[in-house]
């Protein structure tokens, strides 16, 4: 592995963070009915007094809901927290100017000067990897964000946005894809290899698949909204995987099966950023790090959900 860039070194010891699309998001999420704002400042306050620093969240979290939440609670918290955000590729969005200009309404509506991490949060259909990286050279430059980061880039990608920003100096500081138990295609497809052996700092987003890692969701309990028909065929298989992580929770003092799986990605030198709409989610959640689970359970947990259908892309 090459040495990691000074610059974002600071991403490579954050074990674990909190993500923040469920801030705001009425649709997949239930903002307003299954959480409340004060659920969520909930949230966010255990996930710091535990030592979760680490926020994600993205322009079009809630339509900026979710920014705007984020801005609240670090003005009224004396802790250090490391902001991560997202600009979204919408059509319309073809030159590198409009990065610089989505990042001053991101850093207009959290409320700060600077963020430590800004990603590009899909791949644009209309604007080139090479473009974009220029864009966020710019925003690096005006000091407007600490580093860069990419998302749901595949290894191609991925490689154009390093490249371009080397040419400046900068690092690629890291991919947020699509990684759990359930969804292991980066492990496949050359993504998370290539991160590690160029020091990217591969974010791992969904790790409890949506709360399907949780152990709460049977045939018997469904996941509501949107959840029921897109995991519909997973409940099926899932009771030995849950059975798996409760069983290996079991040998590490009373870990849950959502601590493991957080774990399992820790293990496999991924950042897990597990969204939280209580405080309880986010206690549990933080007590996925800070431990490990062994080398032979990691393979368990290989082995037990090799042949299940991988949700990476779903
Ligand atoms: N870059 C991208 O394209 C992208 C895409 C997706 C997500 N993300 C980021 O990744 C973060 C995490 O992914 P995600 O929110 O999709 O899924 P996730 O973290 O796998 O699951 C979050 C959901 O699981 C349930 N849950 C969480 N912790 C729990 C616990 N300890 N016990 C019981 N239930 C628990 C909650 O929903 P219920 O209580 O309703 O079950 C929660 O909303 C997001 O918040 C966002 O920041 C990025």
């Amino acid at each position: 592995m090459t040495e990691v860039s000074s610059e974002i070194r600071f991403l490579h010891a954050v074990q674990i963070g909190l993500g923040a699309w469920q801030w705001g998001d009425r649709v997949i999420w239930g903002y307003g009915q299954t959480h409340t704002d004060k659920d969520i400042r909930e949230a966010f306050d255990v996930s710091l007094n535990l030592g979760v620093r680490f926020v994600d969240t993205a322009e079009i979290y809630g339509s900026g809901t979710s920014e705007r939440l984020l801005g609240k609670f670090l003005k009224e918290t004396d802790q250090p927290v490391l902001v991560a955000t997202k600009f979204f590729p919408w059509p319309w969005r073809f030159t590198k100017g409009s990065i610089l200009r989505a990042l001053k309404g991101s850093l207009e509506r959290i409320g700060v000067e600077s963020v430590d991490l800004y990603q590009i949060h899909w791949p644009s259909i209309v604007m080139s990897p090479e473009t974009m990286m220029e864009g966020m050279v710019e925003c690096v430059k005006l000091g407007l964000t600490r580093t860069v980061g990419v998302s749901n880039f595949g290894e191609k990608r991925m490689l154009r946005a390093y490249s371009t920003l080397a040419q400046h100096g900068i690092p690629l500081a890291s991919n947020q894809v699509h990684y759990s138990l359930l969804s292991r295609e980066v492990e496949k497809n050359g993504t998370l290899a290539r991160c590690k052996e160029l020091g990217i700092r591969l974010i791992a987003y969904s790790p409890l698949e949506k709360g399907m890692l949780t152990g709460k969701y049977t045939l018997e309990n469904p996941p509501p909204g949107v959840r029921a028909s897109q995991y519909a065929e997973l409940l099926k298989k899932l009771p030995p995987v849950t059975k798996l992580l409760q069983e290996i929770g079991q040998n590490h003092g009373g870990k849950t099966a959502s601590q493991v799986a957080l774990n399992w990605l820790i293990c496999k030198g991924a950042l897990p950023i597990p969204g939280a709409k209580t405080p309880k989610q986010a206690e549990s959640n933080a007590g996925g790090a800070g431990w490990q689970i062994t080398e032979e359970e990691v393979a368990k947990l290989d082995a037990a959900t090799d042949t299940i259908k991988d949700y990476s892309k779903g």
